[in-house]
């Protein structure tokens, strides 16, 4: 998608041919600043400080650090090691340890010496299968979206509401819970996004608004709590979603706060759509119970982080000192409040039967 009318990936290789370059998201909306991972360590860094984020994105940084292992060292104990520091980085999406299996189970049959050739090939191709990924997703919920425009007046804006950031940042290209609005804008319908700024990180504020407003798509950045009250006046046609992990019986683990749209979706009859691509698929995890909650530090709910009027970017503390805080950072919504998934081979029912037969492959080396 477009920075300032340029097209970026998330992740790409240095024209160098082996250092790896990713937008630092930790530094948007404000300072646009390219970084650049020179080994694993650094990968992994970049996952855990959240340099970049969003699950399929990780997926991709986790492999491209695998190949920067291999440059250093294409033995067996290096693959190990790098598989253990990479997946250790964040424990909710399960993107990361699907990349990593596919990188170890291509590599280890392989000579040390076709390893690392390998490893930057896989990695390249997992970045690219993920921007084809988005582009059916983006296809599949097109179609939704057409169908609800077809039952508003002539031009009227379908609006979107999207919770955290699954825009093309937190992807390597499009997004999956945006890449559908971005094909309906580009194909020229009216469409209006309702931005959950999503505390206390606030992915949705900082990023999804910079990434809609550079592509030219009309959003509105709401605080977290408005989306209820947008929803029982009819202002929220449908709501799309990403996520980091959706468990073989359809229910689906994101962004805290997630659940709370579902609900009340579900109260008012709005549509509660989720989109991934198949790697978030974990057939490994029964139901939305299993998977791992991430807590993540007290300061990011102490504190925020913004820019002030002369131009600094400055962090204050808005809790008092003494008062602690909780720091979930993902929730799980049950299969029952969502309305399908819209994956890149369809839209799916929320069911382990839709999901099973879609993607056989995936519960087959699940079974493995
Ligand atoms: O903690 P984050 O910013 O990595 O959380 C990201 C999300 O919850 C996204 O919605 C999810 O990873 C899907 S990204 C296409």
């Amino acid at each position: 998608m477009k920075v300032d009318g340029k097209h970026f990936r998330s992740i790409w290789l240095d024209e160098d041919g082996w250092s790896v370059r990713a937008i630092d998201q930790r530094r948007l909306p404000h300072e646009f600043v390219i970084a650049r991972l020179t080994n694993c360590l650094e990968a992994a860094e970049a996952i855990r400080s959240m340099l970049v984020r969003g699950a399929p994105l990780i997926g991709a940084t986790a492999a491209f650090g695998m190949a920067l292992a291999m440059r250093e060292d294409a033995s067996d104990a290096a693959i190990d090691r790098a598989y253990a520091v990479l997946v250790a980085t964040r424990p909710t999406a399960i993107n990361l340890k699907w990349a990593l299996e596919e990188m170890r189970a291509l590599l280890r049959p392989l000579g040390p010496a076709a390893r690392a050739a390998a490893a930057y090939a896989r990695a390249a191709a997992i970045a690219d299968e993920d921007v084809v990924i988005n582009q059916g997703i983006a296809q599949n919920g097109f179609a939704v979206i057409e169908a609800i425009a077809a039952r508003k007046k002539p031009g009227e804006a379908v609006n979107v509401l999207t919770h955290c950031n699954a825009g093309w940042l937190a992807t390597v290209d499009w997004g999956t819970a945006t890449a559908p609005i971005y094909l309906a804008h580009d194909r020229g319908h009216n469409i209006h996004v309702w931005v959950d700024e999503t505390r206390p990180r606030n992915q949705g504020a900082s990023l999804t608004a910079w990434e809609l407003g550079h592509h030219g798509v009309p959003h509105t950045v709401i605080p977290d709590n408005t989306g209820g009250h947008l929803m029982q006046h009819g202002m929220v046609d449908l709501i799309i979603v990403g996520t980091d992990r959706v468990a073989a019986n359809g229910d689906v683990c994101n962004k805290i706060g997630t659940y709370l749209k579902a609900l009340a979706a579900f109260d008012n009859g709005v549509p509660f759509y989720v989109a991934l691509p198949s790697p978030t698929i974990d057939f490994n995890v029964s139901d939305g119970r299993a998977v791992p909650i991430e807590q993540r530090g007290g300061e990011e709910v102490a504190t925020m982080t913004g820019r002030t009027a002369d131009g600094r970017i400055e962090t204050v503390r808005i809790v008092p000192q003494e008062s602690p805080v909780a720091n979930y950072a993902f929730d799980v919504t049950p299969a029952r409040l969502v309305t399908g998934l819209i994956t890149e081979r369809g839209v799916l029912k929320p069911e382990r039967m839709a999901l099973a037969a879609t993607f056989p492959e995936r519960m087959a080396s699940a079974a493995e």
